[in-house]
């Protein structure tokens, strides 16, 4: 029994909770995702998985992102970097609507299948069906040889060491690394973008781990703002474009480990139903960052203020307008728009982690939820 939890700590590395461990291990994560694969001096992005099956990409009519959980915030992130970089329409779908609807697929169709274990049951069977009708099936996993990764006919690996924490973290960062870098291997495959802005990405990626460092260093005034809400029923999360998935996914992350009701909306669908809920006891952390729709969000976040609402805003390092507005701040640093998920998704998983911890929840292994859904 001793031995048992010294091993158990021995594993945890000095943090209390794999979930803690496996956030503060993004920044190599995402290091070791690109590494190899990206040049930032000469330009190039080397992934076979995609050189090897460069024509399928490029005739590709359309990408259908297939997934379930984090790894589908994962693919509605891509979605917005396919379609703004390389201008590939592109469709996400829960594998599990997928796998049931008759969904009309061709041969001109490349399926993407996101999954962190390789083994989700719905995932595995999206992709049975669509290699039925002659799709072309790509796999980013980060399990080496699970199912879906033989499964399907060529991947990307995410290197992010294996994930023990139920609830995803550095999985999901490692996720959006793969995907943005294929999506920006076929930009300048596909000449849609310019060699300066595809350079400029090369570098400004290369940057990400360092500014996930600095993004790491809100943690103890995050864990302040969990002591403020712990008691909270219910959050709100709000974000526009690239953080709208983002929005989702700190959502999910509440729901998942500290059991409190969350919803994650487009900010400005706030309109359309989630406004009436506003009132003093609704905490709502709203993605603010510098680019992307700001004068929208920061609108809607006046909006939240004149009902009440308690807001915490997620904003680019530097920020003034939001901060007279909110009633508390976090900071990440600036980057390229496409590449913002990466550093707003750190403070909304040590949220969620706090909060969890402070209402004694069992943050590794929350109740009723499995690391890996193999039956459906
Ligand atoms: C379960 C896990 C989630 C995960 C989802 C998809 O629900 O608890 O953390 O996002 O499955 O898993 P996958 O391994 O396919 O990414």
């Amino acid at each position: 029994q001793e031995l048992q939890l010294n091993l158990e700590q021995i594993e945890k590395g000095g943090y209390d909770h794999f979930m803690l461990k496996e956030i503060y291990e993004q920044p190599n994560a995402i290091k070791d995702t690109y590494r190899g694969r990206l040049g930032v001096k000469n330009g190039i992005i080397k992934m076979s998985g995609i050189d090897d099956n460069i024509e399928k990409f490029l005739n590709a009519n359309r990408i259908i992102v297939v997934a379930c959980g984090t790894s589908w915030h994962a693919g509605l992130v891509a979605e917005y970097i396919f379609e703004d970089l390389a201008r590939i329409p592109v469709e996400v779908e829960y594998a599990s609507e997928f796998r049931y609807r008759n969904p009309v697929i061709t041969e001109k169709d490349v399926v993407i299948a996101i999954s962190q274990s390789g083994e989700t049951a719905d995932t595995l069977a999206a992709i049975k069906l669509a290699k039925s009708k002659g799709a072309f099936v790509f796999g980013v996993c980060n399990v080496v040889g699970s199912s879906i990764a033989r499964e399907t006919h060529a991947g990307a690996y995410t290197h992010a060491g294996p994930e023990i924490g139920v609830a995803s973290t550095k999985a999901f960062t490692t996720q959006i690394t793969v995907l943005t870098l294929i999506a920006l291997k076929l930009a300048k495959e596909t000449g849609k973008i310019n060699n300066t802005d595809y350079r400029y990405h090369l570098q400004e990626l290369d940057l990400i781990p360092q500014k996930v460092v600095e993004s790491l260093k809100s943690d103890s005034h995050i864990q302040m703002i969990a002591d403020t809400y712990k008691n909270a029923r219910n959050f709100l999360y709000l974000g526009r474009g690239y953080n709208f998935p983002v929005a989702l996914e700190g959502a999910l992350k509440l729901k998942e480990i500290s059991y409190i009701h969350a919803e994650g909306y487009p900010a400005a669908e706030m309109k359309h139903g989630p406004i009436a809920l506003i009132d003093e006891q609704m905490p709502v952390v709203v993605i603010a960052t510098k680019k992307g729709h700001y004068d929208k969000i920061v609108s809607n976040i006046q909006e939240i203020k004149s009902r009440k609402g308690r807001i915490i805003g997620v904003v680019t390092e530097g920020d003034t307008s939001v901060k007279e507005l909110v009633d508390h701040i976090i900071e990440v640093p600036e980057t390229l728009e496409s590449l913002t998920p990466l550093l707003t998704t750190i403070p909304l998983q040590l949220l969620s982690y706090h909060i969890a911890v402070m209402l004694n929840k069992n943050v590794d292994q929350p109740r009723n939820l499995a690391k890996s859904v193999t039956v459906e």
